[in-house]
This record gives structure tokens, C-alpha cells and sequence, in this order.
């Protein structure tokens, strides 16, 4: 890309990897992630990825279906691995020929990876310990995303710039790593490629673009809230090792703190095991995070946020948060 010659140069591997302009992904979310915002993320230039999420094969296949239609640019999709039909669901990609498949929320089960790469496709997985990574990079895993707590949605106990530090050294020269978590400008960006990254990945950033279909009361608290507002939930039960949750603090994070406490008791009476207990959990925030994102309760639903939502504030089209971006960081590397 002429454009950012110094950006690109230090993407070209995430590009190759992709097939896109830029390597910046809008990490898949769920209810946001669907055909509008998807298709102008890839007509923009980045990588947009599909959130299956609770999805059955039916709607997923409708979905993909639905993106095709808006973009001939490449996409992914993003499966969560603990959903009960993921075989099918991986069956329905195969189907649509998805050039990229994102597995996250646990550990791939057995076969998975070896499933998706059956018919050609890309498998781009996530990894909390720098083992469990090179285990899955090793064991037939195409791309990995490392994302640091500042993120958005369920995430892990480590922050972004120290994971960039411990897996980038380790991993960077063999092996394509997207770096995702806190990224809200083009500094931040070049930053991560100097580090060797092959490109990013954004979740909050483009929540709220004018193409998302986000309420747009979900959009408000958005541009309202500050950093700091976007908290992180509380684990009640040690035996229910929930991975956390960042979205800004209303009642709804109040009332999963409640349900944590109910499915708790639920155990303690042997009235539910530990995998539907888990599940029951999940479910919880999958309705909440709809109730917010389509319905527009701000109050008690789930507004998933990353910590760099302080940086936004207004609507603003895919195409110009992607320029910007990129202005940004060609600026910053010229800078050095
Ligand atoms: C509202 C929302 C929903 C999300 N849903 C998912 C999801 O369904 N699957 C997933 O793998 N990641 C999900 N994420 C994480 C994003 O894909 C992305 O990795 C994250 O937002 C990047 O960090 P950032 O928010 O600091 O940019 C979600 C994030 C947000 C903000």
C-alpha cells in the first residue's frame, strides 16, 4: 500500500495472511459482529469477522450467506468452542468455502482444528500461556490472537502490553500473531508491529460505527463512558472459574454477580452439575449482551466494553476509524 508504505511494510505478513489492505481485524462480537458491520470492515480494507456466538447452523449459514452479498472481500467467522453443535457449525463454513476460521473461548476440542483446515481453510486460534500456544501453533493452528485484559467481552487476567512481551520475542518470527486488547489508535498500532507483531485486532473501536447495528442507546453509553467504566465482573464461586467479563458497570452487572450467586447455590443442592452450571452462566450474558446491543437496555444488559472506549466518541463510518488508524500509525512510525 503506497499509502502507508512504512504500516504495510511491517503488516505485509498479517496482509498475505488475511488477503486484505490492512491487517487490523474488528474481532468478532457478538450481536455487533453480523453482515453490516462485517462487509464494511473488509470493504474498508481490514478483516471483518462474523460472531456466530449462540447461533444455530441455521442463522450462522444465513449469516455468511447474507455477508457474501455485501462484500467480495475476505472475512472470517468466530466460533465459540463450547457450543454444542460447533461440528455443524464448522460444517456450514466448509459450505460457504470461509476462507478464515476463528476458534475462541476455550481450547479447540479434538478434531476441531484438523476439521476446518480439511477444507482449506485458515485457523486463527487464541492462547492465555505462552505453552498452550505454541502447543496449539505447533499442532496445526495458522495465526494466533493474543488479547489482554483491556479488552472488551470475556477476557483473561493479563494485560496486553505484557503479553505483547512475553509471547511477540517468543513467537513473532515463526509464527503470524495478531495482538488485540486497549487498541484505540494508530500509536498504539505501529507500537505493537515494531514489536513484531503481523497485525491487530479492534473490538471496541468499531462497536459503534455508523454501520454498526448497535441500539443506538447502547451507542450513547458508549461515547459517554470513560475508561474507567469499563469493569471488570466478579467471580463469586471458586468453583465456577467464569472467565471475567469487561463491560461498563450498570444493574446488569450487578444482577450477574446475582445469578453467579444462584447457579452457585443450584451446585451446592446437586441440582445442576458443573457443565450446565457453567452454561447457565454463559447463557446469562448471551440474553443480556442481546438486550443491550439490540433491544438497547442500557440498564440491565450487558454493554461489553473495552477499556479504550474512553477514547471514543462519535459515530463515525468503518472507512474513516480504518484511515485514521492507519494515518496514525504510518504518522507515528515516521515519527521515530
Ligand atoms: C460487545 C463485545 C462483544 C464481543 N463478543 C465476542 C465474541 O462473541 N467472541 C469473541 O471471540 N470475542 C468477542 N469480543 C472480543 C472482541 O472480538 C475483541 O477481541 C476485543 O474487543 C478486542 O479488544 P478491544 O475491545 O480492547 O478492542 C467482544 C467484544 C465486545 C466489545
Amino acid at each position: 500500500m503506497t499509502n502507508y508504505p512504512k504500516t504495510s511494510a511491517l503488516m505485509a505478513r498479517g496482509r498475505e495472511f488475511l488477503g486484505t489492505d490492512y491487517a487490523i481485524l474488528c474481532g468478532a462480537m457478538s450481536w455487533v459482529s453480523e453482515r453490516n458491520l462485517v462487509s464494511a470492515i473488509s470493504n474498508g480494507g481490514g478483516f471483518g469477522v462474523i460472531a456466530c456466538g449462540a447461533m444455530t447452523p441455521d442463522l450462522l449459514d444465513a449469516e455468511i450467506a447474507a455477508t457474501r452479498a455485501l462484500t467480495d472481500k475476505p472475512f472470517g467467522v468466530n466460533l465459540i468452542t463450547m457450543h454444542p453443535q460447533l461440528f455443524d457449525l464448522i460444517g456450514v463454513c466448509e459450505k460457504h468455502g470461509v476462507s478464515h476460521v476463528v476458534l475462541a473461548g476455550g481450547i479447540p476440542p479434538k478434531g476441531s482444528v484438523e476439521a476446518i483446515k480439511a477444507f482449506g481453510a485458515k485457523v486463527i486460534v487464541f492462547a492465555p500461556t505462552l505453552a498452550l500456544a505454541k502447543k496449539l501453533l505447533r499442532s496445526g493452528a495458522d495465526a494466533l490472537v493474543i488479547e489482554g485484559s483491556e479488552a472488551g467481552g470475556h477476557i483473561g487476567p493479563v494485560a496486553t502490553s505484557v503479553l505483547a512481551q512475553e509471547f511477540l520475542p517468543e513467537l513473532a518470527s515463526e509464527f503470524v500473531v495478531f495482538v488485540a486488547g486497549g487498541i484505540g489508535t494508530g500509536d498504539m498500532i505501529a507500537a505493537y508491529l515494531e514489536m513484531g507483531a503481523s497485525g491487530v485486532q479492534l473490538g471496541t473501536r468499531f462497536a459503534c460505527a455508523q454501520e454498526s447495528i448497535a441500539h443506538p442507546d447502547f451507542k450513547k453509553a458508549f461515547f459517554r463512558a470513560k475508561a474507567r467504566d469499563a469493569e471488570t465482573s466478579v467471580q463469586v464461586d471458586p468453583r465456577l472459574p467464569v472467565i471475567p467479563v469487561r463491560a461498563l458497570k450498570n444493574k446488569g452487572t450487578e444482577e450477574f454477580t446475582a445469578k453467579q450467586r444462584e447457579v452457585a447455590k443450584l451446585l451446592d443442592a446437586g441440582e445442576v452439575d458443573m457443565l450446565e452450571a457453567q452454561l447457565q452462566i454463559e447463557h446469562f450474558w448471551a440474553g443480556a449482551l442481546r438486550r443491550a446491543v439490540i433491544d438497547g437496555d442500557v440498564e440491565s444488559g450487558s454493554l461489553m466494553a473495552g477499556q479504550s472506549v474512553g477514547l471514543l466518541k462519535e459515530e463515525e463510518p468503518v472507512a474513516d476509524i480504518i484511515t485514521q488508524l492507519m494515518e496514525q500509525s504510518e504518522a507515528a512510525l515516521t515519527r521515530r
